[in-house]
């Protein structure tokens, strides 16, 4: 069962509201159900959503289009009408080929669609290769060192003269899980300059801001973020009036949740290892198994307790990469049937869960001011087979 604390939840809303102003965005892809959608748009956020999957449950939460905006690196043409349609507030473009969509599909719209456009500033992150994404050797949006963006701004503004789009800004993104704030100043240095001469009105810097999972790890706040981000963006020169803004989706939620397990099984093989198994796996957690994350482990009946014991903490599907936690502490008297818990399991469990082995995936549930709520049910047997024709 995924357990998030609806309250921290609100808290990190509002901070990057506060932090970051008007037009700040929650990446719904970092965990997204009609509750957190409605959550975060309660809380005065915008909503960045990346596929017509993720646009159509924040507008069946009641999210409305104007609070939305539409990302992807292959929209479909169904999508980007989806959008047009919607309309959704800013649509970030990515490519060439989405331009040439956009020419075709916005002639005739009620509106012209806003869009900003996706730059890729060529800055290498701090983080894990597969989630970073601002280097030049990317799939995502228009380089800046080729002269891609240049391009894309040329085009785009015919465009605009054919009252096809509204060009209103640039869009970056330099990866995700990012704990140095250098790494942000890097990506404003390179691009700000660049943008100043634009003269367009939002620059939006994505998301991308690090948590901390294990023990020693440390993480700044959102609020530290913007703070450092603005006075960089002054500080090459980007004019006070512009609408600088971000897209958080891990620092959101991350550390709101935690995921509650079973333990069914101790295999203790001496001088070797002792594996822990519990009753989920790499379908509520794939991290582990794609990026090597590391998570801590607790038993909810004893939280403070000592953790003595080295395990590693394995799930119940069918592969021996199965892992949840590799170097898991656990209190010395952990058995079978005890409840174990990781925390920090917010972002990117549940939105990436899968159905392996045809594990039904696990509840989300709410706690407020001591009562909980379900806010997605747990599936069943009979959900595994509902798609079969
Ligand atoms: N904006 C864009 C355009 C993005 O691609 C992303 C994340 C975000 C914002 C939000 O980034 P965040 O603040 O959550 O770091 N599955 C990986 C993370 C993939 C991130 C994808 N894009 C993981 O579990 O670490």
């Amino acid at each position: 069962m995924f357990v998030y604390d609806e309250a921290h939840l609100r808290v990190r809303c509002r901070e990057a509201r506060d932090a970051w102003g008007e037009g700040v965005a929650y990446a719904t892809k970092a965990f997204l159900c009609r509750a957190m959608a409605a959550l975060a748009h309660e809380e005065g956020l915008y909503l960045d959503v990346s596929t017509g999957g993720e646009l159509h449950v924040a507008l069946s939460a009641g999210v409305p289009a104007e609070r939305l905006v539409m990302h992807g690196n292959n929209k479909s043409d169904d999508e980007l009408r989806a959008a047009i349609a919607a309309p959704v507030a800013r649509i970030v473009v990515d490519s060439f080929d989405e331009l040439d969509r956009l020419e075709r599909l916005a002639a005739g719209a009620p509106k012209a669609p806003t869009i900003l456009l996706r730059v890729t500033p060529g800055v290498e992150a701090h983080t894990h290769e597969y989630v970073r994404t601002g280097q030049d050797d990317t799939k995502f949006g228009f380089g800046l060192a080729s002269g891609a963006a240049d391009e894309a701004v040329t085009r785009a503004r015919r465009l605009e003269d054919l009252g096809l789009v509204h060009l209103g800004g640039v869009h970056a993104h330099i990866g995700s899980q990012i704990f140095l704030l250098e790494s942000f100043d890097a990506e404003i240095e390179v691009l700000g300059p660049w943008f100043a001469r634009l003269g367009l009105d939002e620059l939006c810097l994505g998301g991308g801001l690090g948590v901390a999972y294990v023990d020693g790890e440390e993480a700044h706040s959102i609020s530290e973020w913007a703070a450092r981000a603005k006075s960089a963006c002054a500080r090459v020169g980007i004019p006070a009036d512009v609408r600088l803004t971000a897209e958080p989706g891990r620092s959101i939620v991350a550390t709101a949740a935690v995921t509650v397990y079973t333990v069914g099984t101790i295999k203790e093989l001496p001088g070797i290892r002792t594996y822990v198994s519990v009753d989920g796996g790499m379908s509520d957690n794939p991290r582990p198994v794609l990026y090597g994350s590391g998570y801590e482990a607790f038993l909810p009946r004893c939280p403070d307790s000592e953790r003595p014991r080295a395990v590693t903490i394995v799930g119940k599907h069918c592969e021996s990469g199965d892992l949840l936690v590799a170097d898991a502490c656990v209190p010395a008297d952990i058995h079978v049937g005890d409840l174990l818990a990781t925390p920090v399991t917010g972002a990117y469990g549940h939105s990436m869960a899968s159905n392996y082995n045809k594990v039904p995936r696990p509840p989300v549930v709410f706690v407020a001011g001591g009562s909980y709520r379900v806010v997605v049910r747990r599936e069943t047997f009979e959900d595994l087979v509902r798609l079969d024709a």
